[in-house]
């Protein structure tokens, strides 16, 4: 499938608004691999798909998720998560996509995790702060992105966090280990 028909098919997924988000990490994605290097198709690639199953019904999700029966345990968990893990099954089901490190991009651009790859971090970043979204410190982690990749991630791990806990809900082990190993890994930089 090439790169419009991939579109296309994601695109009819999906509402306009949730395609427009997108676009932008697309465009976001494409200049962080800009300023911090990476291989731009790959990058856009998981970009493309990583909220493919975003729009599904939830019982979809969850199907998708126990076919590949490789991580059942996020299905404990808020139901938030489960498009990523559902859309990375996706592209590798729906799109013949091997790349496992596109795959883990994918699966892992919500909660984040600790040791993320380089393409993960890009991916992660991109979705929170694309031109979009307007969460109250988004320009605070934009000014960051501009700075350094895992920095701005750790500013963003928090305010999600913070928002979760503000919330009353539950938080995502990985998102939390993905906090602790940013914060070591700063400290041995
Ligand atoms: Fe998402
Ligand atoms: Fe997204």
């Amino acid at each position: 499938m090439d790169r419009k028909a991939l579109m296309e098919s994601v695109q009819a997924q999906m509402s306009s608004r949730r395609w427009y988000h997108t676009e932008g990490v697309m465009s976001t994605a494409a200049d962080l691999v800009k300023r911090y290097g990476g291989d731009p198709e790959q990058a856009e690639l998981a970009v493309i798909l990583h909220d493919v199953a975003k729009q599904w019904p939830v019982e979809k999700m969850a199907e998708a998720i126990r076919e590949e029966g490789e991580y059942l345990e996020v299905l404990d968990h808020d139901k938030e998560l489960w498009h990523a893990y559902a859309g990375a099954y996706a592209a590798r089901r729906d799109y013949g996509i091997t790349d496992p490190q596109v795959l883990d991009a994918i699966r892992f651009h919500t909660s984040g995790r600790p040791g993320m790859s380089h393409l993960e971090k890009i991916v992660w970043l991109a979705d929170l702060i694309e031109p979009g979204r307007s969460f109250p410190l988004v320009s605070d982690i934009r000014e960051l992105a501009e700075q350094s990749l895992e920095k701005a991630i750790l500013a963003g791990l928090d305010t999600t966090i913070l928002f979760l806990i503000e919330k009353g809900k539950r938080i995502y082990p990985l998102t939390l280990l993905a906090r602790n190993n940013l914060i070591l890994k700063e400290a041995e930089a």
